[in-house]
């Protein structure tokens, strides 16, 4: 949450760091705000809103070499200018990204002389940064500053008088890039390739002292000998690239994700056994994740149960957390994150390690937190995912389970390895994406409607969660996912006559139970809409249906979810909204 960029070199600051924040735009938008230096004197600027907005303060020619920007998604005080970032105090000026635990104590004692302005956590580290420069030197400082803070940070720091631009991480995601046009700080990579791709992931505590032409970086006062990345995607996938939206952009990329990640887990049996190796010693697992993640998880599940001998349990992070558990002794968690920063998944990653539980991660960001903190890590290779409501990153996280639910399968002859049926998924994923006129018909029976649900059962239902958090995310159609046979214990009463009730109907197990259900709520006057692979007849329980390819049980939410961002997708667009940066929301939720 936040997007932190920030530049020393020979170009101008102020577009990089524009550019930059634009494009870290997905990590919070309700205000935005860059400092730089020029003629040795800190200028700030800060506006409520969108990066738009604050370039309509910049003033016209200004240049500088040496800057720092912020995109807020707020925590501590409103979205309003104030409280925007960057936070100057004294000679000290910066951005941060997390929170800072104890700045209230902070503020009542060790600078209870300063005069603070906002309400937020972050102008009392440019307090505590101040106040410190009395004493010792910047570098000393950012040594000890975990002895100061509780929480997390990621910070870029200015101070008056000093050509350097600081860094310095605690949990919170911060990368330096290089270039021969000068050094970055970025919450992420997107944010600076189109100027480079060669970066440093900075480890926590470690601080990073930024030059025109140098990068330094240290830990407890050492050099760090540091392993120059290279990122493999170009400026492209941070480009909507002819879509209207990066939501858009992101959903047809889905085809071709398929083929990739089949030539990756699936290019021989051998491999992919090898790969997989192990899965099978575990006799219980615990699958944990936030949002789209723990949907993915819940379809993940399913899937595990029908080829797996394996006890398997799904839970939310912020949930898991804080509960009571009985480990067996070959317990596995293992935690789901497009992001893998989620600072809840992150936790749960943490508090499994203490306790000498095996942990597991499938994770799409390379290097990050997650990443590098769970013992074993699956990637999702799905590129960068910049529209805040995710798609490809939950597909390739249910492809990955597919993957360990096949080979689980073959360990425990139920399935064989089948490298095919994922080749031909990709075809059907692209035909679908190539007629849409069935989801926009959908879109447009629904999208002035109040409320919608979706109902299913089993593997369905699972989809159903994830298919309304996309319409309601995207659209603000309140949607409500229910279990089909619950329905009639009390939200039943919410059918009135035209409500549109979209029931998912692919599992031959439940088949029966869930058209049972949807005539029960056809009964009440519902408008019915039926998403399945199947041949249903009664036209008496249709107003509307979605037809996808019956494949095998391993892939068969594919195509389901596809259809369903789309309604999602249609529904906002017909309703005029904005489409890639949902109110209120932020896709990195470095929170808890
Ligand atoms: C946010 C995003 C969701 C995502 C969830 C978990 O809420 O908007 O799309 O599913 O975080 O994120 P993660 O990065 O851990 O998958």
């Amino acid at each position: 949450m936040c997007g932190i960029v920030g530049f020393n070199g020979k170009s101008n600051c102020i577009d990089v760091i524009i550019k930059g924040l634009e494009s870290l735009e997905y990590r919070g938008y309700d205000s935005a705000g860059i400092a730089y230096i020029k003629d040795e004197k800190v200028t700030i600027k800060k506006s409520e809103g969108r990066i738009s907005n604050l370039k309509d303060k910049l003033i016209e020619g200004e240049t500088s070499n040496l800057g720092i920007g912020h995109t807020r998604w707020a925590t501590h005080g409103c979205a309003n200018e104030t409280n925007a970032h960057p936070h100057r105090v004294g000679r000290v000026t910066l951005v941060h990204n997390g929170i800072i635990e104890n700045y209230a104590e902070l503020k009542e004692n060790e600078l209870a002389n300063y005069d603070f302005k906002s309400e937020t956590d972050t102008e009392v580290v440019a307090a505590l940064i101040d106040k410190l420069l009395d004493e010792k030197d910047i570098l000393d400082i950012l040594k000890d500053l975990n002895k100061y803070l509780i929480g997390n940070y990621a910070l870029g720091i200015l101070i008056e008088g000093d050509n350097n631009l600081y860094a310095i991480r605690k949990n919170s995601p911060l990368i330096i890039g290089v270039s021969n046009v000068g050094n970055f700080i970025a919450s992420d990579v997107p944010a600076i390739l189109e100027f480079t791709n060669k970066y440093y992931l900075l480890d926590n505590d470690e601080y990073a002292v930024l030059t025109n032409d140098s990068v330094v970086i240290y830990k407890n006062g050492k050099v760090q000998k540091k392993e120059l990345k290279t990122f493999a995607f170009d400026a492209t996938v941070a480009m909507k690239n002819g879509y209207d939206h990066y939501m858009l952009k992101e959903i047809y990329e889905q085809p071709e994700l398929v083929n990739k990640l089949t030539s990756i887990y699936l290019s021989n049996e051998k491999e992919f056994m090898n790969r997989f190796k192990g899965l099978e010693k575990y006799d219980s697992i615990d699958i944990v994740a936030c949002g789209s993640a723990y949907h993915a998880g819940m379809v993940g599940s399913y899937l595990l149960d029908e080829y797996a001998n394996i006890n398997i349990r799904v839970d939310i992070a912020s949930e898991y957390r804080y509960t009571k558990h009985h480990y067996s002794k070959k317990h596995l968690i293992m935690v789901i994150s497009q992001s893998g920063e989620t600072a809840d998944t992150l936790a749960v990653i943490r508090d499994a390690k203490a306790k000498g539980i095996d942990t597991m991660a499938i994770v799409n960001v390379e290097g990050s937190s997650i990443a590098r903190e769970a013992a074993k890590v699956y990637y999702t290779y799905a590129g960068p995912e910049i529209a805040v409501a995710t798609t490809k990153g939950y597909t390739t996280q249910v492809i990955v389970l597919s993957y360990m639910a096949m080979y689980l399968g073959i360990k425990n002859h139920k399935c064989k390895f089948d490298k095919n049926k994922y080749n031909k998924m990709s075809i059907v994923l692209k035909d679908i994406l190539d007629n849409t006129e069935d989801v926009k018909e959908v879109a447009k029976q629904i999208y002035k409607e109040n409320k919608v649900f979706y109902i299913g059962r089993k593997i369905d239902y699972a989809l159903c969660l994830e298919a309304s958090l996309k319409l309601k995310e995207v659209s603000y159609l309140n949607s409500v996912a229910y279990a089909a046979g619950e329905l009639k214990h009390g939200t039943i009463s919410l059918i009135d006559e035209g409500t549109p009730v979209i029931s998912i109907i692919t599992d031959d197990d439940i088949r029966l139970k869930t058209l049972s259900n949807t005539k029960e709520v056809c009964a009440r006057g519902a408008h019915s809409i039926i998403i399945t692979n199947d041949n249903i007849t009664d036209k008496k329980i249709i107003n509307d249906i979605i037809v996808v390819d019956k494949v095998d049980k391993l892939l068969q939410a594919l195509p389901i979810i596809i259809k369903c961002q789309l309604i999602g997708y249609y529904v906002a667009l017909n309703n005029g909204c904005d489409i890639d940066k949902p109110k209120n929301l932020a896709k990195s939720v470095t929170v808890e």
